[in-house]
């Protein structure tokens, strides 16, 4: 896929031309005019579309019109969601090539280019036949450096789908631990079983010990000179969840190899801001494993010590992720970072309570989460704020240890949080992200297909490029 800057129509040769129009107003294609709008009556409105064939008028043998809705109720933001649909249509006629003239004020090269790389997405590595994809987009009117922003957005996307799309089989703690290698211009260390150990991580290892993939713990680092700040990127890297000894029934099971969503997104980022070069030190952090019921599994009633010293006795092993978050935010503090955010596909009760487009937040810090809102809206990516009430620790609470690790399944997304916020102390400033809703389609929701996402990329690569 490759998208190309264009000073004017004429300077490259593609198939489609693609317009856009007004609702109620006129473009600047007498063709359209004529035919779309006064014979036609096409009005418009947002999202429409309209094809018209040039039969050799023109050097370009379709145009395509698609609708913005009316003027007043335009705003840039939705640039994305228009050339998405663009892309879907183009990809429909079997187009491999089209340019982009938009008559709007502003160089929409950024979101423009990552909405090329939403809709061309397919994981069809597995298909004999492979989906049409527009292999060849021209933007007028938009800066090739907007543009490449947006590729490397869209790459990291599709860096992180295909991660997280792919099988089990496939995609193991082993499999990251090489994908973390892969990424360039960034310092990595994976920790194996016997340091893990050493690391004092007991609660992550516990996890792990149904399966025969052995644990591993991904560090990456990327550390411009006198950064200026340090973060950690911490994603849950449960390359699958089979709910362990407390085994998932067959229909949730059936897509939990999306459980390393989270590690996914931040491989992802880490590729990205290889290329970005931000000016803050990014560290991200993955512990990686299965969650299985193999005959060396933890078991309900186990107690665990966590690498801060608490305790947490086993009421759910299906309660596995935030046993390996809480190691994984003990080593991310104790590296000395000023914030760390956790991305996570936590908890099935924020799926209930939110649903599949929008994400949870927590965090012990209210202007971190509140920023990390605004640039989601602005990435995007909608997260809505759970509360983390000390009410909430009341189900976890236990007669033999610090904690139990699951609780009760009512509020259970806001009692994971506050379980999670054990294994923070107020030094540092922590927000937790729950994509178990918004990580992995079970059915296409706007240009997005079947599948996974790339939830928090966006979001996570603007919050740490702004
Ligand atoms: N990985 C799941 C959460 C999940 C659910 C992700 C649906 C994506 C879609 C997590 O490990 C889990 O199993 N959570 C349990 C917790 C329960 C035992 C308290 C859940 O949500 O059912
Ligand atoms: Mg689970
Ligand atoms: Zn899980």
């Amino acid at each position: 896929m490759e998208i190309k800057a264009l000073q004017d129509l004429t300077s490259a040769d593609y198939e489609v031309l693609v317009v856009n129009i007004f609702e109620g107003e006129k473009t600047n294609q007498e063709l359209i005019n004529k035919f779309a709008i006064e014979v036609d009556n096409f009005k418009g409105k947002f999202g429409e579309t309209y094809l018209l064939h040039t039969l050799g008028q023109e050097k370009f043998n379709k145009i395509l019109v698609v609708g913005m809705g009316k003027r007043e109720d335009f705003c840039i933001c939705k640039i994305g969601d228009i050339v998405s649909k663009c892309i879907k249509k183009l990809q429909g006629i079997y187009a491999k090539s089209a340019c982009f003239d938009f008559s709007i004020d502003a160089d929409y090269g950024k979101s423009g280019a990552i909405a090329v790389g939403i809709a061309n997405y397919y994981f069809d590595k597995y298909k004999s036949i492979k989906s049409p994809r527009v292999e060849n987009v021209y933007f007028v009117k938009c800066s090739q450096e907007a543009i490449d922003e947006g590729l490397i957005f869209a790459n990291a996307m599709t860096f992180a789908r295909d991660l997280a799309n792919d099988s089990a089989a496939v995609v193991t703690p082993e499999n990251l631990a090489q994908a973390a290698y892969r990424i360039e211009g960034i310092e990595t260390r994976v920790y194996d079983k016997k340091e893990i150990e050493e690391l004092g991580m007991g609660a992550f290892l516990a996890v792990g010990k149904g399966s025969s993939q052995e644990p591993k713990l991904i560090h990456l680092k990327y550390s411009p000179e006198n950064p200026k700040k340090r973060i950690a990127i911490i994603g849950k890297g449960i390359t699958f969840d089979a709910g362990g000894l407390d085994l998932k029934p067959p229909a949730s099971m059936l897509t939990m190899r999306d459980d390393m969503s989270g590690a996914a997104c931040v491989l992802a980022v880490m590729n990205a801001i290889s290329e970005l070069k931000p000016e803050i030190e990014v560290n991200a952090i993955i512990a990686a494993c299965e969650n299985m019921p193999g005959c060396s599994a933890y078991k309900p009633g186990d107690i665990l010590t966590a690498k801060n010293g608490k305790t947490i006795e086993v009421d759910n092993t299906d309660a596995e992720g935030r046993l390996t978050l809480a190691d994984a935010l003990c080593f991310a503090e104790e590296l000395g970072v000023d914030e760390i955010i956790d991305i996570a596909t936590l908890t099935g009760a924020c799926v209930v309570a939110l649903g599949t487009t929008v994400s949870g937040i927590m965090g012990n810090n209210d202007d971190l989460v509140k920023t990390l809102i605004e640039t989601g809206k602005l990435s995007g990516e909608k997260f809505w704020q759970l509360p983390m009430y000390d009410e909430y620790f009341d189900s976890i609470k236990s007669q033999i240890a610090d904690m139990k690790n699951t609780g009760s399944r009512q509020g259970g997304a806001s009692i994971a949080g506050v379980f999670l916020k054990e294994f923070v102390t107020d030094k540092v400033k922590w927000a937790h992200l729950d994509i178990a809703g918004t990580a992995f389609l079970e059915k296409p929701y706007k240009e997005f297909v079947q599948g996974a996402t790339g939830v928090g990329v966006r979001t996570l690569l603007n919050y740490i490029c702004k």
